[in-house]
């Protein structure tokens, strides 16, 4: 990965920051395949406090961050305030250390996300990033990524190391496979509308409850919609724009698909805060302007 980044003339600092994810993700999944699920907050026999994964997940990445020197500010899902390292640093972070860490007790595939921006402000819209990446902890330990030039697979080895699988993800115009979030009996009409649409056009239902895989699905088979849609008691959505839906956006976009909130690019909204959460429709650019289209029509 180190190779594809120095041939792919990426700056050397952020090169840097985007291997020692890399690295990260290693110690990540060792504590996903090994650790105890103990809850934050709470000793062992030993009286050393036991961690949460999803607490660990979050303190090796800041760790390796906070040493690489180039990083201003980090914004963690696991945290209720953005960390300043160095006003004066390079590039600044937001990440969801562990997304889907409830799946883990039932063995079910969970992942890492991050999304990058220059300078101190990740309070800025999702456009403003210049890069931005998963790591999927499934039955083998996947890496995609994207620093504005397409979005790019790589696998974990016996080594350890990530080693290319496929450049440039496409992904195709229109997609049969579909991924609802949600409850369906509080899907508001238009979102029932799109539903039933791919339903009636033989789309098939690929839902794991887990963001990164549900998503990299999208990416690797090359087609399909993600959505987490706004419910009726649950009218923002789920899913927080900084540390989920920016990040997505961002390597489904690179990946000509695309990410929309339901009536705007995921990418254009401004972040109220850290907290912000949004509905979201993503993957396939046909399939993401169908549900617009039926929201428009029968929402407004
Ligand atoms: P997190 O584990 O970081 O809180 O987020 C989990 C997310 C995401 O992985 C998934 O798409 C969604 O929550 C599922 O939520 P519900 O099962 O609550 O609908
Ligand atoms: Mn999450
Ligand atoms: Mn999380």
């Amino acid at each position: 990965m180190r190779r594809h980044l120095r041939e792919r003339e990426e700056d050397r600092d952020l090169t840097r920051v985007i291997c020692e994810l890399a690295t990260a993700s290693r110690y990540i999944i060792n504590s996903i395949r090994t650790g105890e699920l103990g809850v934050a907050g709470t000793s062992n026999l030993y009286g050393e406090s036991q961690l949460k994964l999803d607490v660990l997940a979050d303190r090796i990445i800041r760790k390796r961050m906070t040493h690489t020197g180039v990083i201003a500010s980090i914004a963690s899902e696991e945290d209720g305030e953005i960390q300043i390292i160095d006003p004066d640093g390079k590039y600044s972070l937001a990440f969801d250390p562990l997304d889907g860490s409830s799946l883990v007790d039932v063995n079910l595939a969970v992942g890492t996300i991050v999304g990058i921006y220059k300078g101190a402000d990740v309070l800025s819209p999702g456009r403003e990033m210049i890069g931005a990446l998963y790591v999927l902890y499934g039955p083998r330990c996947t890496l995609v990524y994207s620093t504005g030039n397409g979005t790019h697979e790589f696998a974990m080895n016996a080594l350890m190391e990530y080693t290319l699988v496929q450049e440039n993800i496409q992904i195709a115009e229109q997609g049969n496979i579909y991924a609802p979030g949600g409850t369906r009996n509080q899907y508001t009409p238009g979102v029932e509308a799109f539903v039933s649409h791919l339903e009636e056009r033989g789309s098939k239902l690929r839902y794991s409850g887990g963001f990164v895989p549900d998503i990299n699905q999208v990416l690797i088979k090359g087609h399909g919609v993600f959505l987490y849609p706004h419910l009726k008691n649950l009218p923002r959505g789920k899913l927080r724009l900084l540390y989920e839906l920016n990040p997505m956006a961002f390597l489904v976009e690179q990946a000509g698909g695309a990410a929309s909130n339901g009536h705007q690019r995921i990418l254009d909204l401004v972040p109220e805060g850290i907290e912000h959460r949004e509905p979201v429709f993503i993957g396939s650019k046909a399939d993401v302007a169908k549900v617009e289209e039926l929201i428009r029509a029968l929402e407004s």
